[in-house]
């Protein structure tokens, strides 16, 4: 089956479990960023599992389905939960978050995630507005759209303006992209705070640039849910992911509206 085929069907599925073919805004909500939903009206939930071909969602802190309802007055597709390389998905299945999103001829997409914080001057708990992503020794097979990330620039401005109307405090910085699954090593966040990275993590990355590709307007948002690898000397693991998305998850969901509303 050919990729827009299969994008196709999946579409047809959702339509006929009742969302409608339009959709204004989609989300997709980063690891423990899933309390979102709570913020959803009248929402229809499916689990990933019940989509047909769906790829799952197997990390712990993502729920794995897909959400449609409303979110001051407009009507949002929200994926809770998504697709990482990491989990052995290959590249282009990381994108079918944003490739299904363009099939309801969504206008902006909203992409969330846990980072580390790698810029000293960042703390556990800020959010920083994305202006720019890199990702230096991995071949991603999207770079063809790295000269639309000017876009991310444009739109990290209009962000940054909402964020500030909306008195949410943030940061803005370039995030560095890493297939995982392992964090990374000392050395590693040395040399990538040198490379100008602000946040590492493990995803995003190649959903902006289809959304680029697709001429989707995107809004991306870091959460720093742990100082990157040999800052401090904390072990990392998951946990603090979840810690740190629950203490904010309330000026996240203030943002992310502002971001439906307004972006
Ligand atoms: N490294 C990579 N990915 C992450 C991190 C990190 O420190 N924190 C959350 N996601």
């Amino acid at each position: 089956m050919s990729l827009p085929e299969y994008i196709s069907n999946i579409h047809t599925f959702l339509v006929e479990r009742g969302f409608p073919s339009n959709i204004d805004a989609a989300i997709i909500l980063g690891s423990g960023l899933g309390s979102f939903e709570e913020h959803i009206q009248n929402k229809r939930t499916i689990p990933y599992s019940e989509i047909p071909g769906f790829p799952q969602s197997t990390v712990t802190g993502h729920s794995g389905s897909l959400l449609f309802g409303e979110v001051t007055g407009k009507n949002v597709l929200a994926f809770s939960g998504r697709f990482h390389f990491y989990e052995g998905h290959s590249f282009d299945k990381t994108i079918i978050p944003v490739q299904l999103s363009k099939s309801f001829n969504i206008e902006k997409l909203i992409i969330s995630n846990a980072a580390g914080g790698i810029n000293l001057t960042f703390q556990v708990g800020d959010l920083m507005i994305i202006r720019n992503i890199m990702y230096p020794h991995i071949d991603l097979p999207f770079k063809k759209e790295n000269a639309k990330l000017v876009e991310l620039e444009q739109s990290a401005v209009k962000v940054q303006e909402i964020a500030n109307q909306l008195q949410v405090p943030t940061k803005t910085g370039t995030y560095l992209y890493v297939t995982g699954p392992n964090y990374e090593t000392k050395a590693e966040i040395h040399a990538f705070r040198y490379l100008g990275g602000d946040a590492v993590g493990m995803s995003t990355a190649p959903e902006i640039l289809e959304a680029f590709r697709l001429g989707i307007k995107v809004g991306a948002i870091s959460l720093i849910t742990n100082a990157a690898a040999g800052i401090t000397d904390q072990k990392l693991d998951h946990s603090e992911v979840k810690d740190a998305a629950d203490a904010k998850k309330d000026v996240f969901a203030k943002l992310v509206k502002g971001l439906i509303q307004e972006f």
